[in-house]
């Protein structure tokens, strides 16, 4: 089988190389999947895409007439597919749910401690010969009230994590998981969650339904100085509310490893060049700000277990098997 990888880096061949061992034909791409890339797709059985890869009805237009017959999402989040469009197409699409949701859990905890104990400032102080404490001071985990939206696979792996720190953890979901009450956490309404909370971390999807979930509404109930942490999509939040927040002091830290505007920005090196949006250098200004590029997943496990799921997905579909991780648009 021909796969046409788009947005692939060196890491993507690397452990997708590992596993196909020469049993399909890898084609590797560096541009994002989009109408003007589309086509090289050609003559490909699937094409491999990830979060900031376009979706679309006239992308998926383009790639039906290329002979394509199947997207592998080589992620967990589909927002970016047009899902109407993939079904009008008979394109099925397949993801891979769940790779590794101790990485994005971890990392949602590696940004609280960051912000928190500010270690990114005294690793460069230290460097510098700036053995001072000063503005340095943070706050013990133990005690602290934890809100985690949307208690799924990664949601409920941080919620664990945070119970370990000694922390009381509030949860809101659509479904709720009965084994978590078990391990102490406690469903509340959203807006209960909001106004208890010290920190606040999202993992529920992009829909229609959470975006801009944190925005001027939920922003004003809050408690003063709270700490957000977003490892979901960046839409959950409204970046300009949450720069007025800031500025206000109304959030008081804010660690993001997802940005509304990433697709232009994220996986590649800007550092040479100038960064045009102006919202994420207002973002990078604060000093209570710590931004990753969409870096949660990224975990040796999290790589080999993507690049097994995608593999088997396709050659499920190959075979005329089940596709057991197919998308289905919701009914
Ligand atoms: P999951 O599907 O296991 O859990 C999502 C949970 O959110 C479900 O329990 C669902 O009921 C809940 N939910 C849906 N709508 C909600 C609402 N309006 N309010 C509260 N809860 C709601 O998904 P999983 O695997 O835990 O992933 C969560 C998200 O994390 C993904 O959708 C993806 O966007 C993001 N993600 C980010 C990564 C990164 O590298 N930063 C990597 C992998 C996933």
């Amino acid at each position: 089988m021909k796969i046409t990888f788009f947005s692939a880096r060196s890491y993507d061949r690397q452990y997708f190389e590992n596993l196909n061992v020469g049993k399909h034909e890898l084609h590797f791409l560096e541009p994002a999947l989009n109408e003007q890339t589309a086509m090289l797709a050609t003559g490909s059985m699937a094409v491999c895409v990830f979060v900031n890869d376009r979706c679309d009805l006239p992308v998926l237009q383009i790639l039906k007439s290329c002979g394509v017959q199947i997207v592998a999402l080589r992620c967990a989040g589909f927002n970016n597919v047009d899902l109407e469009a993939a079904q009008t197409l008979d394109l099925p699409v397949v993801r891979v749910p769940a790779y590794s949701p101790h990485a994005v859990a971890e990392h949602a905890v590696a940004l609280i401690l960051t912000l928190n104990r500010k270690t990114h400032k005294a690793y460069n102080r230290v460097r510098d010969g700036n053995f001072e404490l000063e503005r340095l001071t943070g706050f013990n985990l133990h005690g602290k009230t934890v809100g985690v939206i949307g208690t799924g696979r990664i949601g409920s792996v941080f919620a664990g994590i945070m119970r370990g720190f000694g922390c009381r953890v509030l949860a809101s979901d659509v479904v709720e998981n009965a084994e978590l009450s078990k391990i102490g956490m406690q469903y509340v309404p959203l807006h209960e969650l909001l106004r208890a909370s010290d920190i606040i971390s999202l993992h529920c999807p992009l829909s229609p339904d959470t975006r801009h979930l944190i925005g001027h509404d939920t922003l004003a109930i809050i408690k003063p100085g709270a700490m957000i942490i977003n490892t979901g999509r960046g839409a959950l939040i409204d970046t300009k509310a949450a720069i007025e927040a800031l500025k206000s002091g109304r959030i008081g830290y804010l660690g993001i490893d997802v940005y509304e505007q990433e697709e232009n920005l994220f996986f590649y090196d800007h550092s040479e060049t100038i960064i045009r949006d102006e919202v994420i250098t207002r973002l990078m200004s604060f000093p209570n700000v710590l931004i990753t590029a969409h870096q949660a997943f990224f975990t040796d496990e999290a790589l080999t277990e993507i690049a097994r799921v995608t593999l088997q997905n396709l050659e499920d579909f190959e075979a005329g098997k089940p596709l057991v991780n197919q998308v289905l648009l919701a009914v």
